[in-house]
């Protein structure tokens, strides 16, 4: 673990009234029992919201507070939701369900939900009526406010429920604490929120508006990321081709990659998500002009076929995508290309479908991410009429999968007897005994090695593959 705090913070500093507070109150605590008081983060979807939960734990360890091993053990649990698919929904009321006995038996223990659900009127009011046991309830835009929300609960005699969502989008917030999972690899968001509004995403409602950094401040932070060790950087938004969009001088995402590519210490940058209706030529002359940019490509292309891309609102033609695709490999022949695919949107007829396989099979993903279509009520796509039945939205989804499951197995066996360039992450989770780490283009690479070894960049021969993973033995 290690952290970061962003120097000229503007701001989080009016929050630090209230953390000073709490941390005075854990300090004497402490000083009392001889005990520490601990929180636990559960963390649901995407990379941006994992983002959010180490701020949330920086935040939470300036107030004095440490990570606990369990639920159990926890003085502040914490739900970081997710909306984009219904089933996250599901597995959380189910989770924060069953935390009703743990609040009965210590009523003392506080329970926090945040994250994208929150930005839902429905779900808020289903929190209040039926899971009286949540404490806090905050949204995605106000995370910064913790300490305060905190301190407003805990700070009353009756300790009601404290609920802040706000609608409106929040200002680009600098300067938050984070705690980051890994030393040596890091995210970084660059942008917050989504203009696109595909007609099946809930994103731009529980995200709000494009809103970028400012490069200084994306500069600074990864500066200090690569001072303090970290190698790999991930570049976070939604859609990263439209960073700078709302600026009044031209900067552009190739012209950020540029001023990243100049940062000593960094070693590998990588970025996602793009929207293939933006991926512009300067952009794929960045991955041949910057030696420190990973050769992978994350360029969700949703569906294979014209209507339903139409219907979706994704702004690009499969023939535009196909283009798109080729000019990238003819640029850079080795790159690695993954996708996601919803399968199952309204109106999706046998055609459809098969002209997205077709589209699969012609690109040849390294990986692709498969989801059935759920409908997220509030978005456009939700009340279309022409729902697919479930059975038959599952069939196609397992035709995809094997279709997608054999094309990346097939691409991994191209890297047999190959010397790559691994950055040991960890143990693998199979095996302790076994490292884990990833190579430039993001695959998953698995070899016998010292944990001395982690957070270093090592060569790896292959000597196996798989359809998500590689095995291989460390050479010199
Ligand atoms: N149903 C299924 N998949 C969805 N995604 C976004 N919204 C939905 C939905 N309503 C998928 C898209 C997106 C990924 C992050 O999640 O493929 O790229
Ligand atoms: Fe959702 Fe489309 Fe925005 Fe991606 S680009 S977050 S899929 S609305």
């Amino acid at each position: 673990m290690n952290r970061i705090n962003i120097l000229d913070s503007q701001n989080f500093t009016n929050q630090e009234y209230y953390v000073d507070l709490i941390k005075a109150e854990n300090d004497r605590f402490e000083t009392l029992t001889g005990k520490k008081k601990s929180y636990l983060i559960t963390t649901f979807g995407c990379q941006m919201n994992e983002h959010d939960s180490e701020n949330l734990s920086g935040i939470m360890q300036d107030m004095g507070y440490i990570e606990a091993d369990s639920q159990e053990e926890a003085d502040i649990i914490v739900y970081n939701t997710c909306a984009v698919r219904e089933n996250a929904e599901d597995r959380f009321f189910g989770n924060i369900g069953a935390l009703k006995n743990l609040k009965k038996q210590n009523p003392d223990k506080i329970l926090a939900t945040c994250g994208c659900m929150m930005q839902q009127d429905e779900v808020v009011d289903e929190i209040l009526a039926k899971y009286r046991h949540v404490d806090l309830i905050f949204g995605t835009h106000n995370i910064y406010k913790f300490p305060e929300l905190l301190y407003t609960y805990i700070s009353q005699e009756d300790k009601k429920t404290v609920s802040d969502v706000w609608k409106i989008d929040g200002d680009v917030i600098e300067g938050l604490p984070s705690i980051r999972r890994y030393d040596f690899k890091s995210f970084v968001n660059i942008m917050y929120g989504c203009n696109n509004f595909c007609t099946y995403c809930i994103v731009p409602y529980t995200r709000g508006r494009e809103r970028s950094r400012l490069p200084k401040d994306i500069i600074k932070e990864i500066e200090l990321l690569a001072k303090s060790g970290v190698k790999e950087i991930t570049l976070l938004g939604q859609n990263v081709n439209s960073y700078g969009n709302n600026f009044e001088e031209k900067y552009t995402f190739p012209m950020l990659l540029k001023d990243i590519d100049k940062i000593d210490g960094i070693q590998r940058v990588r970025f996602m998500t793009s929207h293939p209706k933006d991926i512009s030529i300067e952009l794929i002359d960045s991955f041949v002009e910057l030696n420190k940019l990973c050769e992978s490509l994350h360029l969700p292309v949703q569906s294979g076929s014209n209507s339903i891309l139409q219907k979706m609102n994704r702004n690009y033609t499969r023939q535009d995508y196909l283009k798109k695709i080729e000019a990238i490999k003819s640029k850079v022949p080795d790159i690695a290309l993954t996708t996601d695919i919803i399968v199952g949107f309204p109106g999706e007829t046998d055609q459809d479908f098969k002209d997205t396989l077709d589209l699969v099979k012609q690109v040849e993903y390294d990986l692709a991410f498969t989801f059935l279509y759920s409908p997220r009520p509030g978005t456009k796509a939700a009340v279309m009429t022409d729902q697919v039945p479930e059975e038959v939205k599952k069939e196609r989804f397992n035709q995809l999968l094997e279709t997608v499951n054999e094309i990346a197995a097939r691409k991994n066996k191209a890297y047999l007897g190959k010397i790559e360039e691994v950055l040991v992450e960890g143990l693998s989770k199979n095996n302790d005994q076994i490292l884990s780490g990833r190579n430039r283009k993001n695959k998953l690479i698995n070899f016998a090695g010292d944990k001395s070894k982690i957070g270093q960049i090592v060569n790896v021969k292959i000597t196996a593959t798989k359809s998500f993973s590689l095995d291989g033995v460390e050479v010199d």
